[in-house]
């Protein structure tokens, strides 16, 4: 939830750290900081607000050194303040440290460091931390061991850095819960929440496992058990450039990122699908007759944007393969004592493969002997590891924290789920395959068509609905899940109030809260439901809703009850949504970025929720 970054080298640490915190603000912007590694002093400057308020910081106040850590934060204990940023350092200030995740036991720890005599200024959890290790490494002279001793009894999650002025050669990573990368460079290395941080300088890593360390000097990287035993691990090598973390002359990363996606499809379909076209090829997932067979049903687990990936796939599983299929948040599932067992396949979905509850929801499934399929889109983060099968999403980096190209990935690894399952368990027969497989081609070409044509329509009657205080998705079917994406994109950048609901549930209460210009996205493109939701639509127009409508081509009647129109391309029934989705993602933006909003880091949310 929070970025980390670290360099060790000839470089000064600064500009690397900065440029690293700059990459990783989409974790979290409410502070940042760094700690250098001076003369014979720890240099540690930090700030209430986002990464440039940092750097201006650090132009009147400024620190160098070629060994450093920094940090940009997302609050969890102690409000955004100087005070509450990081670094947190221990009270004779020789050590520092920046922590991702959360202290479980923090009060019992502060507690016991203060019966000690230890100090604390922030209202953190991490600056126990700090102490802590302060306090077994006066009692060892060993600062491995003092770090290793202190992860030894902290509970909760953490990806740590950690600087000591008696170590100036090194700095020292650890992880549990919480994603940490040691880059490799030449001559220098790195720690870093994740790899655009660093891009600039390696696409080479180790990616640190739960309960791991590592000690980091410029000309050697060592790995630890959490018992102190060397471990060794295979570098892995990002295939990503240096350009995916930029922004490519588009004016948010959110814009960039939802014109990628006739790219995202077309990389999703080119590499799952046989020579022949006539079958389903899942990164060599071992999901056949056989196993297939031996489930009864199957659990969809998730979290906001991924989870509403997850309700597409449900209703397509239970339409097409005909197996009952229970989707959750993984924030509820994780509670609620789930009713599944070795014969349930939990499919867990996740952009970032780090999100806490996601994670947990996935140990939980196991513990209970199901069998888990991951749908992640980091290569090598938590859930990926964890999970007994994955299917990448290849939607490259995605930077805005609003989810676009991510979703329409998972959208499509959930038709590509559905059609193998189909095929394998004899639910489909070749005539409708190739039917939906030649729709299944369209697509890029036809996202493209969208965003071309779309965009200006959207931007052209945005004012009239920039005054909106309250929006409704309506929709049946795919069509509700799909607003229910739409709202949750306008609610995120935009800051406004909107509800999805099942088109024909309005009248059983919701439909009280329309009034003189109240506005009402329709989504119509699934053509077995569009008279009745047609008849919806009439129903909020005639107490006086403006609709804006999202229809398939060929239905132009929507015009009779619509103020204004989008049109997705044709398509077959099962694949609207992604197609639907589209025109949604440009409204929010547009309507975010009429209303003046910060688009790419909206307020108090962050991209990768690795808390609870
Ligand atoms: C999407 O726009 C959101 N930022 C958010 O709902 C996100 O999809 C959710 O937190 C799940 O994240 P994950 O896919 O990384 O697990």
């Amino acid at each position: 939830m929070c970025g980390i970054v670290g360099y060790v080298g000839k470089q000064n640490a600064v500009p690397v750290l900065i440029s690293g915190l700059q990459s990783l603000e989409y974790r979290g912007y409410d502070s940042a900081g760094v700690a250098v590694l001076e003369e014979n002093s720890i240099g540690i400057r930090k700030t209430k607000g986002k990464v440039d308020n940092l750097r201006n910081l650090l132009l009147n106040e400024p620190v160098s050194g070629n060994i450093g850590i920094g940090h940009t934060r997302w609050a969890t204990h102690g409000a955004p303040s100087d005070m509450n940023a990081h670094p947190h350092f221990s009270n004779d200030d020789s050590i520092a440290v920046v922590h991702n995740g959360i202290i479980e036991n923090y009060q019992e720890l502060k507690d016991e460091l203060e019966k000690k005599g230890y100090e604390f200024y922030s209202e953190t959890d991490t600056e126990t931390v700090a102490h802590l290790i302060h306090y077994f490494y006066k009692q060892g002279n060993d600062l491995l061991e003092a770090v290793r001793k202190t992860l030894e009894r902290i509970e909760g999650s953490y990806a740590l850095g950690v600087l000591c002025t008696d170590y100036p050669d090194q700095l020292i990573a650890a992880r549990k819960e919480s994603p940490l990368i040691v880059g490799l460079g030449k001559g220098e290395n790195f720690i870093a929440s994740d790899i655009p941080a660093i891009l600039n300088y390696t696409k080479d890593a180790y990616i640190l496992g739960d309960k791991e360390l590592a000690v980091i000097k410029s000309d050697d990287v060592k790995l630890y058990d959490i018992k102190g035993n060397e471990i060794e691990r295979e570098v892995y090598t990002y295939k990503w450039d240096v350009e995916a973390a930029q922004k490519n002359g588009y004016e948010h990363f959110m814009l960039k990122e939802i014109y990628e996606q006739p790219k995202v499809v077309k990389d999703n379909l080119s590499k799952r699908f046989s020579e022949d076209g006539k079958s389903i090829e899942l990164d060599g997932i071992k999901l056949g007759k056989k196993e297939l067979e031996n489930i009864n049903q199957i659990y969809i687990v998730a979290c906001g944007t991924a989870y509403y990936a997850g309700l597409i796939g449900k209703y397509l599983l239970e339409r097409i393969v005909r197996i009952p299929v229970n989707a959750d948040v993984a924030s509820e599932f994780r509670y609620k004592d789930p009713l599944i067992d070795e014969k349930t396949l939990v499919m867990v979905i996740s952009q970032s493969g780090e999100t806490a509850d996601t994670h947990s929801a996935l140990k939980l499934a196991k513990s209970k002997g199901a069998r888990v399929l991951g749908v992640v889109n980091a290569v090598g983060s938590s859930i990926a590891r964890d999970a007994d099968d994955v299917l990448y999403t290849l939607a490259g980096f995605e930077i805005a924290v609003a989810s676009t190209k991510a979703f329409s990935a998972q959208v499509v690894a959930m038709y590509l789920i559905t059609l193998h399952i189909a095929q394998e368990l004899g639910k489909i027969d070749e005539k409708e395959f190739a039917e939906i497989k030649k729709a299944m081609d369209n697509l890029p070409s036809q996202i493209n068509d969208i965003l071309n044509k779309a965009v200006l329509k959207i931007r052209g009657f945005v004012d009239k609905y920039i005054e909106s205080k309250n929006v409704f998705y309506i929709g049946r079917g795919l069509d509700y899940v799909v607003g229910m994406e739409g709202s949750l994109k306008l609610k995120e950048i935009a800051y406004l109030h909107s509800e999805p609901y099942a088109a024909g549930e309005l009248k059983h209460g919701p439909i009280a809260l329309i009034e003189e210009a109240t506005l009402v996205v329709g989504v119509v493109t699934q053509e077995a439901l569009f008279d009745k939701t047609k008849s919806n639509i009439k129903e909020v127009k005639a107490r006086g809703a403006k609709v804006l409508a999202i229809a398939m081509e060929g239905n132009s009647s929507i015009e009779d009850v619509a103020d204004d129109v989008i049109y997705i391309p044709r398509t077959h029934w099962m694949l609207t949504s992604l197609l639907a989705n589209i025109p949604q993602q440009l409204f929010a933006y547009y309507m975010a970025l009429g209303l003046g909003e910060d688009i790419d880091k909206p307020r108090n949310l962050a991209k990768s929720v690795t808390v609870e």
